[in-house]
């Protein structure tokens, strides 16, 4: 869909460009924005991150920005509506943002539950994947935004990302990682799709022929390839359908690519598509004179929105009754868990945005039960490393206000002076003279709100000097644990020296920081002055939290991980959640029987207490409202209305896919479709919680299914069932509908999604939902084009991968 029906002719435009001005454009001005061309009307395209927020062109406390629910959570709505609505959400942040391209949705698989951007991405299934992504991706560009499906292709683990290939078949590549960027499109036409990193079949993304095709030749794809971060690496990827570069100003192609067509090695040809491209965009994001972009029209407000979208994605997977809680009637609750406190509302990386301000599970419970006493207990730490030192224990010296005072300084001399509210740093765009800099200084008035030994600390790597009232406590010089590029902003090292304070007592601070000068990133720079947690007693605050839960009417502990282990730059080494957290479960349910626990993670964990609780709800990252939502599903106030996205498994070692790491630089995805519950069903293993699977507060049943008795390869077939609210609360449901085939010459899985359907029911109601499954649903890729093998396949109509109690035939002619 273009803005502009009358917009001005593209063609004309880059008739009017030299050469060197062509070039120029396609990579981009800095981190986030390309070069204006004033004589053509052109000004600069911004773009921003993504995807559950935009981030805009700093990463900065001072501007902050709604942070929504992360991928996992939306997906485990299986809502194509609320996407569509999360779209719009994203589109309108954007403008407020000045921004003109969205980069996301996020939509590699989950292969592996050790991947780490898992979070960020919407399912291990490719349809539900596909459609959430196509209704996102249709809300940001409906108002005017463009939205970037990423990251093309293959995408799916962080181990050597930079470097890996992914040895993957033509038909496991058409029919699972392709089909979601088919989908966002064929059906949303997106106006951008980001390339990975990674190599696929040995040819590094952005010089591969499968931006060629499928995507633009067979897809129709007219936006623009826009390169991940630094992803470009040769003139080689312009001979690709690589359009954009970025980050800029300088990279791989600039004159590289002008000699390159200078010489003849690269056709101009090629240049032009790729402007036709750039101006095209421009056009729809109003960036071109004589274009406006689309005004953004929604009717959801950013809070209102995230609290209705986290609890929409709220899976309850355990009940035994004593969900949902009567606010009227509970006199005493006990909070537990670190995360309860200090909750994780978005997983670490790109996907970060800085929130304005974040409900805890905590806050959430005070206000929905205000007639009840609230007793808080820590019980384990979940935190790795440093967190950032809280803004109510900090004055700037210089203002006398909440926060720090941040200068960069060269020869001792101030270049640039900044006063910040916070002291998580990332300097990532914006003005900060990083590389004319060669000393950070950070100065502030700690006021120790206890007495306790602090173990201040900081995570960057190099060297960092703290001073803590004029005595040198901590000088350091911090190893990279890996030298990848990105490392020192996803993955820090951390270091800390122990400061013993009374309540009360005002330390002052001085940090200096050697700014490194071989970060790979020019011109970026993180750094996180804090302090660890301390874990020096886990049996005591164990016995503590126990002690809390026995003297409650109920318990509700919130689990989860850390920034150490769900984030961009790193996959993960094992499903166990962080620390003492285990024990910590164990111990309240032996001390209260209503024990409810929330794990706060963005992708599985393993559960051994599952079953000796009373309620565990999955609720993933769930954005700056996080809070409150949790407290709206556990009174009741909204139903959880999430199903699994992804296999939930009780065990590590069940995993029937799970490794990312490359061997000699290739990570083979030799289990070809059979990705997710399909290789679960394969490999017999039986998971915590299967695929579609989740309880709300009320019953249903599904049945009497029917569906069109034959269908050819250009049809499609109609299923239906019948589908009752068998209880007695409204609720939501999903229908969820699976093919199969006994007679095949084919290797297929034992069932694979085909469909699914949101019902909103009042109790007792009855009705028929209706679910038109496309042929190419039963289609498999062979021999270079989709093939429809003849015969009987049959659908299963239930409620997860495991619960189908009714099946129709349909035979494809
Ligand atoms: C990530 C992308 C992100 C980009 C810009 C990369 O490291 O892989 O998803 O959009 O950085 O921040």
């Amino acid at each position: 869909m273009s803005a502009n029906p009358a917009a001005p002719d593209v063609q004309e435009l880059l008739g009017r460009l030299t050469l060197a001005e062509k070039v120029k454009l396609l990579t981009g001005r800095d981190f986030w924005s390309t070069w204006p061309i004033e004589k053509i009307g052109l000004r600069s395209i911004l773009m921003s991150d993504g995807p559950s927020g935009v981030r805009g062109p700093v990463w900065d406390e001072r501007e902050p920005s709604l942070n929504l629910p992360s991928a996992t959570a939306l997906s485990a709505s299986w809502d194509d509506a609320l996407a569509y609505r999360y779209g719009a959400v994203i589109a309108q942040e954007a403008r407020r943002k000045g921004v003109d391209v969205a980069l996301g949705p996020t939509i590699n698989l989950h292969r592996s539950p050790l991947g780490g951007r898992h979070f960020e991405a919407f399912s291990e299934d490719p349809l539900l994947t596909g459609s959430l992504a196509a209704a996102y991706v249709r809300g940001i560009q409906d108002n005017g935004v463009a939205a970037t499906p990423k990251h093309y292709i293959a995408n799916d683990y962080e181990t050597d990302r930079f470097t890996a290939s992914t040895d993957v078949s033509e038909r496991t590549l058409r029919e699972m990682y392709l089909l979601p960027f088919e989908k966002t499109v064929t059906e949303a036409r997106a106006w951008a799709v980001m390339s990975a990193y990674n190599a696929v079949n040995g040819v590094t993304a952005t010089e591969n022929d499968l931006l060629e095709t499928p995507l633009n030749s067979e897809w129709g794809f007219d936006g623009v390839v826009v390169s991940d971060w630094t992803a470009v690496r040769s003139t080689n990827a312009a001979r690709a359908a690589q359009d954009l570069e970025m980050p800029g100003p300088r990279g791989a192609w600039g004159d590289a690519l002008l000699a390159a067509v200078e010489s003849g090695a690269v056709d101009e040809a090629d240049i032009d598509r790729k402007v036709l491209r750039i101006l095209t965009l421009a056009a729809r994001v109003g960036a071109l004179e004589g274009t406006t972009a689309v005004e953004p029209v929604t009717a959801d407000s950013g809070a209102g929105f995230a609290r209705e979208a986290a609890a929409e994605g709220m899976v309850l997977v355990r009940n035994t009754g004593v969900l949902p809680l009567d606010p009227g009637a509970v006199t005493r609750i006990a909070v537990i868990g670190h995360n309860a406190d200090r909750a994780r509302t978005q997983g670490g990386g790109s996907a970060t945005v800085v929130p304005e301000k974040v409900v805890s599970p905590l806050d959430g419970i005070l206000a929905a039960f205000p007639e009840a006493e609230v007793e808080y207990a820590l019980g384990a730490v979940a935190q790795e490393g440093v967190a950032e030192l809280p803004l109510d224990t900090l004055t700037n010296p210089a203002t006398g206000e909440p926060g720090v005072r941040v200068r960069f300084l060269s020869e001792g001399r101030a270049l640039f002076t900044e006063d910040r509210r916070a002291t998580r740093l990332v300097w990532f765009g914006g003005d900060a003279p990083v590389e004319r800099s060669d000393t950070l200084e950070i100065t502030t008035r700690y006021a120790a709100p206890r007495t306790e030994t602090l173990r201040l600390g900081v995570a960057a790597p190099g060297v960092s000097r703290i001073w803590a009232d004029g005595e040198l406590v901590l000088d350091a010089d911090a190893r990279l644990a890996d030298e990848q590029l990105g490392a020192a902003f996803l993955h820090p090292p951390t270091t800390s020296a122990a400061v013993p304070v009374t309540a009360g007592q005002v330390v002052e601070i001085r940090v200096e920081y050697e700014i490194p000068k071989d970060t790979g990133l020019t011109g970026a720079l993180a750094y996180t002055l804090g302090a660890e947690a301390d874990d020096s007693d886990p049996e005591g605050l164990i016995e503590r939290a126990a002690a809390a839960a026995a003297r409650a009417d109920v318990a509700v502990v919130v689990v989860g991980t850390n920034s150490e282990v769900e984030s961009e730059g790193f996959d993960r080494t094992s499903l166990a959640l962080p620390g003492h957290q285990d024990a910590l479960v164990t111990a309240v349910a032996r001390a209260n029987p209503r024990t409810v626990v929330a794990v706060n993670s963005g992708s599985p964990v393993e559960l051994p207490w599952r079953d000796d609780v009373a309620a565990v709800l999955l609720t993933w990252f769930g954005g700056q409202e996080y809070g409150n939502a949790l407290a709206d599903v556990l009174t009741g106030s909204r139903e959880p209305g999430g199903r699994l996205p992804t296999t939930w498994p009780a065990r590590q070692s069940d995993v029937p896919v799970l490794d990312v790491t490359p061997v000699n630089g290739v990570v083979r995805y030799d289990e070809g479709v059979h990705v997710g519950y399909r290789a679960w069903l394969r490999s017999g293993a039986t998971p915590a919680y299967p695929f579609g699977y989740g309880l709300g507060y009320t019953t249903w049943a599904v049945d009497r299914a029917t569906a069109t008795a034959e269908v050819a390869p250009d049809g499609a077939v109609e299923v239906r069932a019948e589908v009752t609210n068998t209880g007695g609360r409204a609720g939501k449901h999903i229908v969820q509908v699976y093919a199969s085939r006994t007679h095949t010459a084919v290797d297929r899985p034992a069932r694979w999604l085909v469909g699914h359907e949101v019902v909103r029911l009042a109790p007792g109601a009855t009705e028929t939902v209706k679910i038109s499954v496309p042929a190419r649903a039963f289609a498999h890729w062979e021999e270079g084009a989709w093939a429809y093998e003849p015969g009987e396949f049959t659908l299963h109509v239930g409620s997860s991968a495991d619960d189908l109690p009714a099946t129709v035939p349909v035979r494809m002619r």
